[in-house]
């Protein structure tokens, strides 16, 4: 299966249809966060100053097949003109007539913003219909959407099927290059670092990466499943009950396979979460029936840092505790500080997922960190070993 990329076709006044995420979070009218938007800039000036005639379609929330105001594209249309210095009109809908007029009439060296695809809701059935009056716009279709990959329609599955020259754009190969060298090629030692509250959601990816990671931290309220594995109390904890026999299996199967699975060995506890009341240190055995963990411990945060430290290649997702409440941001705050400074030294560092990217843009860590991945779920899905239909779908 081979993949072209942007570099290897001429683009010159050819219409360049390109899927990009600019599924990016709105505040008060206007764009709160522009990182995806940035993140697809260098596709974009690449097919402007190619003179390509441009033609951005993306999604925005979950509309429904609803036309919803709230969640028209005109904001972004706005946030990408001010990045690129020019104008980016915004198309009343992404397919029909008016659109094809503004299509037909632009000019090489221009960008077109079509309306959110899933004012349609044939984008997310993949419709064929719709699948084909989206191709209509293309000589060339472009996939730059990464956080999108992993969603099987019509813009990203559909359109590719239809269309003969198809690439992947620079944001989607980057991505591709960071997290399918975890897979394939990690230098050694890999370290994992994974959060968040459910071992659930994480589950296939800790199977899919256990063979190929020397460490495995593990943080977040799903530290508490795995202690309650190892037959401690957790008190108040948020627990998963009926995945304590399968963090059990895992501790097995990581030593089966000689690898390490450090769950803490403390935790900042505290007896009133809603108050965000100050925490303090409890150790793995000393939780009370009314404590309630809300971050990784101190020593924890040592025993992590050390092992970041030393590691060759870093991945990380998922906070280390109740990160959006300050007094248990703590852990997670120091784990990116690791994970920066573990870069500085040489390491490769990958950071996926919602939070933890929050946390990294909120230090003000991200040129500190090789590569902070635009997924979220898709970031997950493809660490978990599966194939991203929007990836396969440029493949031929
Ligand atoms: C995301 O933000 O994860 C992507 O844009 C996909 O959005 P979706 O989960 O609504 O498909």
């Amino acid at each position: 299966m081979s993949r072209k990329t942007l570099n290897e076709i001429a683009v010159q006044d050819c219409r360049v249809l390109v899927r990009v995420d600019f599924n990016v979070p709105l505040r008060g009218g206007d764009v709160a966060d522009d990182t995806r938007i940035r993140a697809a800039i260098p596709t974009i000036r690449h097919l402007l100053d190619s003179g390509a005639r441009v033609i951005l379609m993306s999604h925005l929330g979950r509309p429904k097949g609803e036309r919803r105001l709230e969640m028209s594209l005109a904001p972004v249309a706005a946030d990408l003109g001010g990045l690129l210095g020019c104008d980016v009109p915004l198309a009343p809908d992404c397919v029909g007539n008016d659109v094809a007029a503004l299509v037909s009439e632009l000019e090489p060296g221009r960008a077109l913003l079509l309306e959110n695809l899933r004012f349609h809701r044939e984008e997310t059935a993949n419709e064929p219909a719709f699948a084909r009056a989206l191709a209509a716009w293309a000589d060339i279709y472009v996939n730059d959407a990464f956080g999108t990959a992993h969603r099987a329609h019509a813009s990203t599955a559909g359109v590719p099927n239809l269309v003969t020259e198809k690439v992947a754009g620079f944001l989607l190969e980057k991505e591709i290059h960071f997290l399918g060298d975890l897979m394939t090629s990690p230098k050694t030692p890999f370290v994992a670092l994974l959060g968040g509250a459910k071992v659930s959601g994480k589950l296939e990816v800790i199977e899919n990466l256990l063979p190929r990671i020397s460490s495995l931290l593990i943080g977040g309220a799903m530290m508490f499943t795995f202690w309650r594995a190892r037959g401690f109390a957790t008190g108040s904890s948020l627990i998963e009950q009926d995945l304590i026999g399968v963090a059990r299996k895992l501790l097995e199967r990581a030593e089966e396979l000689g690898k390490e699975i450090l769950v803490p060995s403390d935790c900042i506890a505290t007896r009133d979460l809603e108050a965000a009341a100050p925490g303090s240190v409890v150790a793995e055995e000393g939780m009370q029936a009314l404590d309630t963990g809300v971050d990784i411990g101190t020593e924890t945060r040592r025993r992590f840092a050390d092992k970041i430290g030393a590691a060759q290649t870093i991945f990380w997702n998922g906070p280390m505790g109740v990160f959006e409440k300050k007094p248990y941001a703590g852990g997670t705050l120091a784990m990116a500080e690791a994970i920066a400074s573990a870069t500085e030294r040489g390491s490769v560092s990958v950071v996926g997922g919602g939070d933890s990217v929050a946390a990294v843009r909120q230090m003000g860590l991200v040129d500190r960190i090789s590569h902070v991945s635009t997924g979220g779920g898709a970031a997950l899905e493809f660490l978990e070993g599966k194939t991203l239909p929007g990836i396969a779908a440029l493949e031929s």
